[in-house]
């Protein structure tokens, strides 16, 4: 999604913007911009790709001035070109901005009837209209601004400069989130904490409907009605002020590399002993009758792995569902159910707008978050921080297995207060689950095996993933992981499901990655494979010793893993869907953490 990023500074502010801008490329985009006032004059520039050509731009055509505005723009109406980067001006206004402009439509015939007509194809060009005509009418900046964030529909995050107004930025939140940095006589706006993290780590985060009249002496903050608001502000601990590579070629690269560590790091904070120490006071899980569970993309399969363990644990009947079909369905939600909700990023708007649906329904609203300052976490009635640390990397890597942990731990301590585990049998898992940095550790010195066999993967335009039970959601995370930053069309089934219609695709140019440790349903799996190679298909099968043993010599390729219990087997499987999928996309060379079309945090529909 696009980045967002505003400074009232004491320095030449052109660097440190684009500075700013470069700690949100995470989250994807296709032309930045920056605007400043400089002596009074409203001035931008503005560059199609990556930062390096706005930077280029800037050694060139410098634009002095110590109050600014930035963006990185994933384009959204209109193509990525320079015209339709941002920042927006028109006459004395520039505006930055993420999210969509519903009714932008509508707003364009209002000024065309005022004679004022568009140059762009961006719903963003007319707020910037918008708001200059409120300034034609005679209205202040602040008063031009708030008129117009008035008139808006859909989601937005919007920053305002003014033309002679060197000490003011306007901000405002409606669906994408904003934040507002606290410095020392400087202040900061940014799409997030870690945009501004070189500057500050006093933060206040808006909420949804508040608009932010910033000077240099302090930000003053109104909700939707106009009334002041008194947001908190937080020191937050942002571990990652450095966001590099840390020596890997790609953030990818890095974050699948640092499993063992944050999988320890979350350990290490929920578990006491042989007790679970997850926040959950006053959650009473023996009047718990469902839970519902909500999620995009991967979060979406870290929910699907979890419903086997809820169920097959605790007992407890889970719902999973696709929070953009979720949130338009509108499900029944009787009493006793509990809404989980789970976003690496927090700022999902499909699942933050599923969480919205179950506000008022649910008995309790939890989240299983990455960052616990982010929207979803603060909507929520119980928030799970995952601990992973910051995720740069588009594709998910270590936010999914870290998911996965504290999903686990939920459903233990869900079957240890329902009465369906005992002491015993609940410190054994734990014991088990203490082991999986040191398994991980292991799996890492598969890289080599796996990037052979990812070597022969990126051979094929088309590939097939199956799993059964707890592999199958493993199975799609590993399809999407594959099509999503190597761009080669992958599909994941239900093994069981092959004889139902996909076996039809099977021919020797389509590879099948079976995920299958050595478990319960490893025999069915087996006969699954000799199908598919009975009519030509290529098998990588990932599985452990014992299963690699049992396969045969006819598999294509073997990939073994480190013995792991059938219940943990899903965070360890994440480990080869994630190298699989990272050496595919280094052979076909594309951009491995900013994968093209795709964005790290979706938070427009
Ligand atoms: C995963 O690799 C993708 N980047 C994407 O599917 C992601 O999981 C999805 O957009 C959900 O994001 P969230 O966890 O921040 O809500």
């Amino acid at each position: 999604m696009c980045g967002i990023v505003g400074v009232l500074g004491d320095h030449e502010v052109a660097p440190i913007l684009v500075e700013a801008l470069r700690r949100l490329e995470y989250r994807g985009y296709d032309s930045a911009g920056i605007a400043t006032v400089n002596n009074g004059q409203l001035d931008r520039r503005r560059a199609v790709g990556k930062l390096v050509n706005l930077s280029d731009l800037l050694v060139h055509d410098p634009l002095p001035g110590k109050s600014g505005i930035g963006h990185t723009r994933w384009a959204t109406h209109g193509a990525p070109t320079t015209g339709n980067a941002h920042p927006h001006r028109a006459g004395r206004v520039a505006v930055v901005h993420n999210g969509i402009i519903e009714n932008y439509k509508e707003l364009r015939a209002e000024l065309a009837g005022h004679g004022i007509r568009p140059e762009t194809e961006t719903d963003t060009e007319t707020v910037a209209l918008l708001c200059q005509h409120h300034l034609d009418q005679g209205k202040t900046p602040v008063d031009a601004a708030v008129a117009t964030i008035d008139a808006l529909k859909g989601a937005f995050a919007l920053v305002f400069l003014f033309d002679g107004e060197a000490d003011l930025l306007i901000a405002a939140r409606k669906g994408s989130p904003l934040a507002i940095g606290h410095g020392d006589g400087e202040m900061y706006v940014g799409s997030d904490a870690i945009a501004l993290a070189p500057l500050t780590n006093r933060i206040t985060y808006l909420e949804e409907g508040d608009r932010a009249v910033v000077t240099r002496a302090g930000a003053e903050i109104r909700d939707q009605a106009g009334k002041l608001a008194n947001r908190e502000i937080r020191e937050i601990r942002l571990e990652s002020a450095r966001i590099d590579k840390g020596g890997y070629k790609h953030f990818m690269a890095k974050e699948i590399a640092e499993q063992p560590g944050v999988l320890s790091n979350a350990l290490r904070a929920y578990l006491n002993r042989d007790t679970i120490a997850l926040p959950v006071e006053g959650l009473d899980f023996n009047k718990i009758d469902r839970l519902v569970m909500v999620a995009c993309g991967t979060a979406f399969y870290a929910c699907l792995t979890a419903k086997y363990w809820f169920e097959k644990l605790a007992g407890l009947p889970v719902e999973v569902d696709i929070a953009s079909e979720f949130r338009y369905r509108e499900p029944p939600i009787p009493s006793g159910t509990v809404a989980l909700f789970v976003s690496q990023s927090g700022e999902t708007a499909d699942t933050l707008a599923a969480l919205r649906y179950c506000r008022d329904k649910a008995d309790r609203i939890i989240s299983v978050v990455n960052v616990p300052e982010s929207s979803i976490a603060r909507e929520s009635d119980i928030a799970l921080p995952i601990h992973a640390g910051v995720e740069v990397g588009v594709a998910s890597t270590k936010a999914f297995t870290c998911q996965l942990n504290v999903l686990l731990l939920l459903a233990l301590k869900a079957a240890h207060a329902r009465g369906r585990m005992d002491d015993a049998a609940l410190a054994g898992m734990l014991d088990d689950l203490r082991g999986m940095p040191g398994l991980f550790n292991a799996a890492l010195d598969r890289d080599g095996v796996i990037a052979q066999a990812a070597q022969k993967i990126a051979e094929a335009r088309d590939v097939l993933f199956l799993g059964r039970g707890l592999m199958y959601p493993l199975a799609l995370e590993g399809a999407l992981k594959l099509k999503e930053i190597s761009y080669i069309h992958a599909e994941a089934y239900a093994s069981g499901e092959l004889k139902h219609g996909p076996i039809a695709l099977i021919d020797k140019s389509v590879p099948v990655i079976v995920m299958a440790p050595r478990d319960s349903l490893f025999e069915k799996t087996v006969s699954n494979m000799q199908e598919v190679m009975a009519r030509g298909g290529k098998v990588c099968l990932i599985t452990d010793a014992a299963g690699a043993q049992e396969a045969g010599g006819d598999v294509w390729q073997v990939i073994r893993m480190p013995e792991v219990s059938e219940t943990l087997a899903p965070l360890l499987y994440a480990l080869p869907a994630q190298l699989l999928a990272y050496h595919a996309a280094i052979a076909k060379g594309t951009d491995v953490d900013q994968p093209r079309n795709l964005a790290k945090s979706v938070t427009v529909e």
